[in-house]
């Protein structure tokens, strides 16, 4: 790390004493654990545009969120932005994402339980009142579909425009909104102590379909049905039908 930025960092916490890359790196940051004299810290570093922009948001968020206690997520400390680079941040918290607890796990009788866990864990979020901080402006579909529109005609995803035109023609019911993470998938959420206890990568976090938390939830083990019936003994508010799922899992999902 250069020296400016490694300047700029230590004003938020103070003298750095040592730096680890971590053995588990996300697809669009690098992902730092920084130690003080006291306590560790994430840095999550971005380098492209569209990841730069998705760091920011993810800064926004919780930035808002810090001291609100209802919603487990890292807690903010700095967001630093330089000519090529941004950098967010947050408390380091000891644990794994779920992809890595499912691939670690040693039976499928631990599996289940995480996976349950993981249910449970999206259930008592969607249940919650939302927070108005999270409220976004007009409807979430709607808007979703305009960035879908860009990232498409950027040739910043892999959903085509025909594939949009459908999905802007066949929207599902509609139902009661709910808070919702965004990109709920198994990467995540994170295995603390053997639950789910945690989000990160919270960019997309807003009030919307709660459906599309739920289908990105699932898609790992969509053709494991033990394995999804463990997810809905813990998620019992709702089950999205295979019209619903793909409009999200293959649908939504692929311009994001
Ligand atoms: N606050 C944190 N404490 C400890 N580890 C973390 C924290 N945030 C992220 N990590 C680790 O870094 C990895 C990547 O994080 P994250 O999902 O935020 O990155 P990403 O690049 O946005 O991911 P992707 O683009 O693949 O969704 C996680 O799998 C996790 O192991
Ligand atoms: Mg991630």
């Amino acid at each position: 790390m250069n020296h400016i930025l490694q300047g700029k960092i230590e004003e938020v916490i103070g003298s750095i004493h040592k730096t680890i890359v971590l053995d588990e790196q996300g697809w669009t940051s690098e992902v730092r654990r920084i130690f003080t004299s006291d306590r560790s810290y994430l840095l999550k570093s971005s380098y492209k545009e569209k990841y730069r922009t998705w760091l920011k948001e993810e800064a926004q968020v919780l930035k808002k969120l810090n001291k609100k206690t209802v919603i487990s997520v890292p807690v903010y400390f700095g967001f630093i932005e330089e000519k090529d680079s941004d950098h967010l941040i947050m408390s380091f918290e000891d644990g794994m994402s779920l992809t890595a607890a499912l691939s670690k796990a040693a039976s499928d009788t631990e599996r289940k339980s995480l996976i349950w866990s993981f249910g449970q864990f999206l259930h008592r979020f969607h249940e919650k009142e939302p927070l108005e901080i999270l409220k976004g402006e007009g409807d979430w579909l709607e808007g979703q579909l305009v960035k879908a529109q860009h990232h498409a005609e950027n040739g910043q995803c892999d959903g085509s425009l025909p594939l949009l035109e459908h999905l802007k023609t066949n929207k599902p019911a509609p139902v009661i909104h709910t808070m919702i993470h965004g990109d709920c998938t198994t990467d995540n959420v994170m295995v603390i102590d053997g639950d789910v206890q945690l989000f990160i990568d919270v960019a997309g976090m807003t009030v919307g379909d709660p459906r599309y938390d739920e289908s990105l939830a699932i898609r790992k083990f969509m053709n494991n049905p033990e394995y999804v019936t463990a997810f809905y003994e813990g998620y019992t508010r709702y089950r999205v039908n295979m019209e619903e799922f793909h409009y999200f899992d293959e649908g939504l999902y692929e311009f994001f």
